[in-house]
């Protein structure tokens, strides 16, 4: 019966088709026309597109983007997505011209910069309309669609939309569009499929109210399979009316801010689930994993949470037999089986395996390899930041096909690498295991890995040469990243990373002279091999890395001349050669337009501050501290107007300060001390802000622009319900960070980061200063530390000094200064550091309150003529006067000086000035993010059409 009635079809359609063939030649001629006229409009006024309709080809059915019904020849699908040309700009459409198409059941414009709709869409059979990615504001009146199936109006401006008589709608997505007021949703009693994402509600204090009404009014009433509502910034805790949406398939609540616990009654309830992303939001309390157990249709779960008040427990009840096979687990930075940490049993039934995040939850016990084995499908793995401990056991005959991503970074694995790790990932793009305590030889295995990409073994304990064959054969790598290790040897000799464009080497031991290995890494834009113990000469030829943006050669035993070779890296921003033995002077040629960071301090420069530097105007830090320059500070260094941080410290620079200096109005940090400098403090030197304005945080001290961040991604898409999961991966390498070293509070603080805004400073002390201290001095109410010590300074202490509010170090010691002590000082109430020793000052010492209190007779000594607590002097005349000595010269009691400089400040106020530091470098400053994220698009195809 079944077979005759096929038969009949078959031979019923055959007989048809010939007849339509031999009469009509396809489509019929009033689609034909209508199709030429809806060219006309999408080309409108004068595009190209559509080329091959009303060309050789007669039959319309036949035309690209149209498909016809088989029998009858009629129009029943236009896919016309993204077919107008970019360069014509908007457009907007005449309803009419879709009145021949009344066949149609299937309408793509999406991304076709549609501005408007004009006049009513009649398509009595239409089921599907997509006009998503366009830029519509509003929806023409869609009532006259009654059998449409699925609308996507997603990625509009569309703010209002009229949905009323939509009976039929079982998918609607409306993600992305700056909704006002939602659209009527109890007006949809079929829909199935809801797509809210990244919606756009004006007031954020109306999204929890929306939410709420939304849920409660609407979308728990009707029977959802799919609800998409992520990336909306909605807020509350979740309405427990979402348990009665039993058929959902996929729930997305991630990227919002939805707090408090998260109902065990939802997972138990909502049975047929697939996927869940639960990622990104504020819950808190316990979520038991159990209670998914029996889902046996579950592949995706994703739950990164944003802080780790949220637990999750996979181990209790103990039973670990789960119904599901998941594809995708991500379970990160959640308090993951808090307190026994372990790695979840149920992992032991899992073979379907592909992405698995368990990244930042404290887990412990040997490094759960059998991942790997048991789930040969695997492509991503990561136990980022765990406290996985063991060797890495895996085995040299399983081959890990399909991997394309492994991190074990930030654990505490140790042992060797396994000889034959290179070979049996032969897909791995990114492979870290930086921040464990892997010790051996890296094998040489490593070679084989053709496709890999990213490679971080830093902070291990790696030792012996890189083998020649990874320099050889990892042919993709375009970061290399090898820091803190204990590799030793030569540089590599020769190399065919060709791909190649951050390289880092820095704190090994490697020696000898620079090796030309890397010369065919042309777009190698980051280089660090500092902290080393290379020898010889920057080569000429380190000049043929065009592309370099940052290179730091710091702390190697480097010495001569910078090459001329130098000269052709105009792209450096970056550059850091200090700590070494290099000069005596800089290449007149170098093109230092667009420098930011110099740093050469500690090196041999002799002779006038560098002619070639006066072309440098990006500059914001110059280090030239502790080299030989001598001559005047040169008139020129006023044209470097964007300098922050100016460090001349331990030259031999010599006559007076000039006025032009004061021209740098942006300096936050200026250092000339222990020179040879002479003659009285320029007054003007209040024209520079010191941090007196609020700290401008513009991009002066970001080096972002050598930092790497490529992009890959994966795709997986998940049969059952099309929902396409994109894996990204961004690779954040923030390449060298600017970092300053200022003796504040009588001890050397490295600063780094964001917290270069906030640092300020002058510093003039050792040189051979003379004259009163100008009282504009007093004006640089921003500044943190002043220094003027040892110099020849004379007159009295300014009373302008009582506005230094921000001052937490100031040290007048080894002067001349007469006079009393401004008693209005003690309102300086974060001064943690002050000393007037060995001077001539007179009079009574501050009264010992606020800051004032804690500071020792060692502030005072040296003072023949002060008196007064915390000396031993008392002010009233009861006593003998005290004998008058003569006033200590400057140049005496170098002990004293040192026990002043080494006195280091215990307490609270330096442990938390150090957690700051921390906690900024912390935060600002990641030698290196991996970020990655987790994207889904839900492609409706079983629905769609
Ligand atoms: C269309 O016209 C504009 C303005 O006259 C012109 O710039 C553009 O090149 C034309 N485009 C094509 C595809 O001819
Ligand atoms: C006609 O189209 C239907 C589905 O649209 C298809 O199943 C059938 O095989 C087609 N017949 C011919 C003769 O192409
Ligand atoms: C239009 O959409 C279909 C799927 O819906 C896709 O296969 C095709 O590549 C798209 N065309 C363009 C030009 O983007
Ligand atoms: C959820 O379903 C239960 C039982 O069917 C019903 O009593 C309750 O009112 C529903 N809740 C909401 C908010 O619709
Ligand atoms: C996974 O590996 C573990 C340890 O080797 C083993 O006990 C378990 O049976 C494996 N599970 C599956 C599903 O293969």
């Amino acid at each position: 019966m079944e077979v005759s009635s096929n038969l009949y079809l078959v031979v019923y359609g055959t007989f048809l088709s010939l007849l339509l063939g031999c009469g009509s030649l396809g489509c019929t001629e009033q689609e034909k026309v209508g199709l030429l006229q809806l060219k006309a409009s999408i080309n409108h006024p004068n595009g190209t597109t559509l080329s091959s309709w009303g060309g050789e080809v007669g039959d319309c059915c036949r035309w690209e983007y149209v498909t016809c019904d088989n029998r009858t020849n009629r129009v029943i699908r236009l896919s016309l997505n993204s077919t107008r040309d970019f360069d014509l700009g908007e457009w907007s459409l005449n309803a009419s011209l879709l009145l021949p198409f009344q066949e149609l059941r299937n309408l793509d414009l999406s991304g076709n910069y549609l501005t408007g709709i004009q006049g009513l869409l009649r398509l009595k059979r239409l089921r599907v309309l997509n006009v998503g990615g366009n830029d519509l504001t509003i929806i023409p009146i869609l009532s006259a669609l009654p059998s449409l199936k699925v609308l996507g109006l997603q990625d509009n401006h569309i703010n209002s939309s009229q949905l009323q008589g939509l009976k039929k709608l079982r998918v609607l997505d409306i993600g992305w569009n700056d909704l006002r007021t939602l659209p009527i949703l109890s007006a949809l009693p079929s829909l199935k499929v809801l797509n809210v994402e990244g919606i756009h509600i004006d007031s954020s204090q109306l999204q929890g109210f929306y939410i709420l009404t939304l849920i409660k009014s609407c979308l728990c009433k009707l029977n959802l399979e799919v609800l998409d509502l992520s990336s909306n910034g909605f807020e509350g805790s979740l309405p427990a009316c979402l348990n009665n949406l039993t058929s959902l398939r996929l729930l997305d609540l991630s990227i919002n801010d939805f707090s408090g616990t998260i109902p065990s009654s939802l997972f138990s309830n909502l049975k047929s689930l697939e996927y869940i992303s639960l990622s990104n939001n504020h819950f808190e309390g316990s979520i038991h994993f159990g209670s998914l157990f029996n889902h046996s249709r579950l592949e995706v779960f994703n739950l990164m949470s944003n802080s780790k008040d949220l637990k999750v427990e996979t181990e209790n009840p103990t039973w670990s037999f789960p119904l599901f096979q998941l594809k995708i687990l991500q379970l990160s930075n959640c308090s993951l089986n808090w307190p026994s940490q372990v790695v979840p049993n149920f992992l032991l039934n899992q073979y379907d395996l592909r992405v698995v995040d368990l990244s930042y939850n404290y887990m412990i016990g040997s490094v759960p390899t059998w991942l790997l084995d048991n789930n040969t499908k695997l492509e991503y793995l990561s136990f980022r930041g765990n406290s996985l401990t063991g060797v890495l056991d895996l085995s040299s005959n399983s081959r890990h096909s399909h991997l394309f991503l492994l991190d074990f970074s930030s654990n505490s694995i140790h042992g060797e690498l396994p000889p034959f790790i290179g070979s049996i990932f032969p897909r791995l793009g990114f492979f870290n295991l930086s921040g464990n305590a892997l010790q051996g030889n890296i094998p040489s295995s490593m070679g084989n890995m053709d496709l890999l990409e990213s490679l971080d073994f830093s902070n291990n304990n790696l030792s012996g040469q890189p083998p020649e064959h990874m320099m050889m054969g990892c042919i993709s790598l375009v970061l290399l990243k090898l820091s803190n290790n204990s590799l030793l040897g030569t540089l590599p000799t020769k190399s065919n990373l060709t791909q190649l464009k951050y390289l880092f080497l820095d704190n090994n031991d490697f020696s000898g002279k620079i090796s030309h290995g890397f010369l065919n890494s042309s777009y190698l834009k980051v280089m660090d091999i500092s902290y080393n113990s290379l020898t010889g000469q920057i080569p000429d030829w380190i000049g043929d890395f065009s592309a370099l943006r940052s290179l730091s050669l710091s702390r190697n035993h480097l010495d001569g001349a910078v090459p001329t070779g130098f000269c052709k890296l105009s792209e450096l921003r970056f550059l850091d050669l200090s700590h070494n033995k290099i000069g005596p002077t800089l290449p007149p040629c170098a093109n230092l337009t667009h420098m930011k960071f110099l740093h050469l301090e500690s090196n041999e420069l002799t002779g006038p501050i560098p002619h070639v530097l006066a072309e440098a105007t990006s500059l914001v830090t110059l280090n030239l501290r502790d080299n030989k320059l001598s001559s005047p500070i040169p008139p020129w260094i006023s044209l470097l107007s964007s300098l922050r941080a100016l460090l001349l410290k331990g030259n031999q620079l010599e006559d007076s300060i000039p006025l032009h200096l004061c021209q740098l109005k942006s300096i936050s940090i200026l250092d000339l001390s222990h020179n040879h400098l002479s003659g009285t403090i320029p007054f003007c030197l209040d024209n520079i802000t010191f941090g007196r304005e609020d700290p401008l945080m513009d991009d002066a001290f970001i080096t972002d622009e050598v930092s790497y961040s490529e992009f890959s991604t994966i795709q997986f898409q998940d049969s059952q319900i099309s929902v396409y999961t994109t894996l990204g991966m961004i690779f954040e390498v923030s390449a060298e960070s600017e970092e300053i070293e200022f003796i504040t509070k009588s001890r050397l603080e490295s600063y780094m980061g964001n917290i270069l805004y906030f640092m300020s400073g002058l510093d003039l002390s050792g040189n051979q200063l003379t004259g009163p201290i100008p009282p504009k001095i007093g004006n640089l109410s921003g500044i943190h530390t002043l220094n003027l010590s040892y110099n020849q300074l004379i007159g009295s202490i300014p009373q302008t000094f009582s506005n230094l509010k921000e001052t937490e170090s100031l040290d007048l010691s080894h002067n001349g200064l007469t006079g009393q002590i401004p008693p209005q000082m003690v309102e300086l109430n974060f001064l943690t550091v002050f000393t007037v020793a060995h001077n001539n000052l007179s009079g009574k010492t501050p009264e010992r309150k606020f800051q004032f209190a804690t500071f020792e007779q060692s502030s005072y000594e040296g003072n023949p003529l002060l008196c007064g607590p915390p000396l031993e002097r008392s002010c009233t005349p009861t006593c003998a006067p005290p004998a008058v000595k003569l006033p200590v010269s400057n140049n005496r009691e170098n002990s004293s000086w040192e026990a002043i400089f080494l006195w280091s400040f215990g307490g609270s106020y330096g442990v938390a000035f150090l957690g700051i530091v921390a906690f900024l470098y912390l935060n600002s400053y990641y030698r290196e993010l991996l970020f990655y994220f987790i994207e889904k698009h839900v492609r409706f195809l079983q629905l769609w059409g």
